[in-house]
């Protein structure tokens, strides 16, 4: 029987699936909840010292459905992050810690750009026990307003920096989680690992306006008749993600062995699992696919994921993790491939010879 167990930057996981920094982990609850169905690990909502100045609005949802059958597959929300206090955190999570000790609680952080802020929430939280860290650098509404959140993502510099500050105190692992709007993924992410942070999360969501209502002319989510730019999420972005996914893991091959990767965008199922990590991911994360379907969803992604292992004959993650990063190459790459392809199709009806083969494929290749 193949196993999901997984260590991962030392933390030891029973299984990949982990609650992603949104409504699915936004109190002590509701974190509770999600171990008690058997997720790997949770990520809280984001939280910061000073949650008066974090104001949300209504509504903050906005969904795209599929034309023929209804189903949701693209999701905005302009929420930002918790604007529950720092010291209501700390009580809950201390309390999850105390009834979940051996299973891994993250904390999502974000702050403006003040060492002082930064190494302050660092310090308190891991003082209350939290087993990592997953710096917000990614949300893209509301708080880049206030050069926070992915204001900071987009910029390698400034990200180096303070997750620089970070890494001076954390004694625990620290993972930097990338915004996807951005041109080269690649350029934070070596930002955050030169930086000495342990992994990666990726992404958070694609800046998006969801539609126009074409009754009032006004653009979703509506608010009070006006919006702004929120976040795009659910199954829609899993091959945007996933291209990211695939250039990070290419990094961390090439560039950076030995730190982590963590999935997130669309995912759903133990199939789409699979991919992000056959692609390189260590974790995979969801968020909106919780807020769709239930916490219960983590048992038939599992289920899923010990099917396909089983089908491939792989005994633990590690047998495939990474497996078809080998499979992306250049475009000029393929048309040599092609051209070999066809010739050998060609050969194989005529006079296969190896040598002949190799020095006629070569020629075609070179035109
Ligand atoms: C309503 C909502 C709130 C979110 N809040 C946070 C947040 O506080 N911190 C964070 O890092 N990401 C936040 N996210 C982003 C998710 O963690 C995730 O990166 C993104 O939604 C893509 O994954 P998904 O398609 O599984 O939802 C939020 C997403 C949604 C939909």
């Amino acid at each position: 029987m193949p196993t999901l167990e997984t260590t991962v930057n030392g933390l030891k996981l029973p299984n990949p699936f982990v609650i992603a920094s949104g409504p699915p982990g936004t109190n002590g609850n509701v974190i509770g909840k999600a171990f008690d169905e058997g997720w790997g690990a949770v990520i809280c909502k984001t939280i910061s010292l000073d949650a008066e100045k974090v104001v949300n609005v209504q509504p903050r949802y906005a969904r795209l459905r599929a034309r023929d059958s209804n189903e949701i597959i693209g999701w905005e929300n302009i929420e930002l992050i918790s604007d529950r206090s720092f010291e209501v955190w700390v009580d809950e999570l201390k309390a999850v810690k105390k009834k979940y000790p051996d299973r891994i609680l993250i904390a999502s952080v974000m702050e403006e750009y003040r060492k002082e802020a930064w190494v302050e929430i660092v310090e308190r939280c891991q003082d209350l026990g939290v087993d990592a860290f997953e710096l917000n650098f990614s949300c893209p509404h509301g708080l880049p307003e206030r050069k926070m959140g992915s204001a900071m993502g987009e910029d390698p510099e400034i990200l180096e920096e303070v997750a620089g500050w970070v890494h001076e105190v954390a004694t625990v692992p620290v993972w930097a989680k990338m915004t996807p709007n951005i041109t080269h993924i690649e350029y934070p992410t070596r930002a955050a690992l030169r930086a000495g942070c342990e992994g990666v999360s990726a992404i958070n969501t694609i800046r998006c306006v969801l539609g126009v209502d074409l009754e009032t002319l006004r653009p979703e989510p509506s608010v009070e008749g006006f919006t702004t730019p929120g976040g795009y999420s659910s199954r829609a972005i899993l091959p945007i993600a996933l291209r990211m996914v695939m250039e990070i893991a290419t990094v961390i091959r090439d560039e950076f062995p030995g730190r982590s990767l963590s999935g997130i965008g669309g995912i759903e199922t133990g199939a789409d699992a699979a991919q992000f990590l056959l692609l390189g991911a260590d974790t995979v994360q969801v968020c909106t696919g919780v807020m769709k379907h239930g916490y219960g969803i983590v048992r038939s992604m599992q289920d899923d994921l010990l099917a396909f292992m089983k089908k491939h004959g792989f005994e633990t993650l590690d047998d495939f993790k990474g497996r078809s990063l080998q499979y992306f190459t250049t475009h000029a790459d393929l048309v040599h491939r092609q051209a070999v392809a066809k010739h050998r199709i060609k050969m194989d009806d005529t006079q296969w010879s190896g040598d002949n083969f190799v020095q006629q494929s070569d020629d075609l290749a070179r035109g």
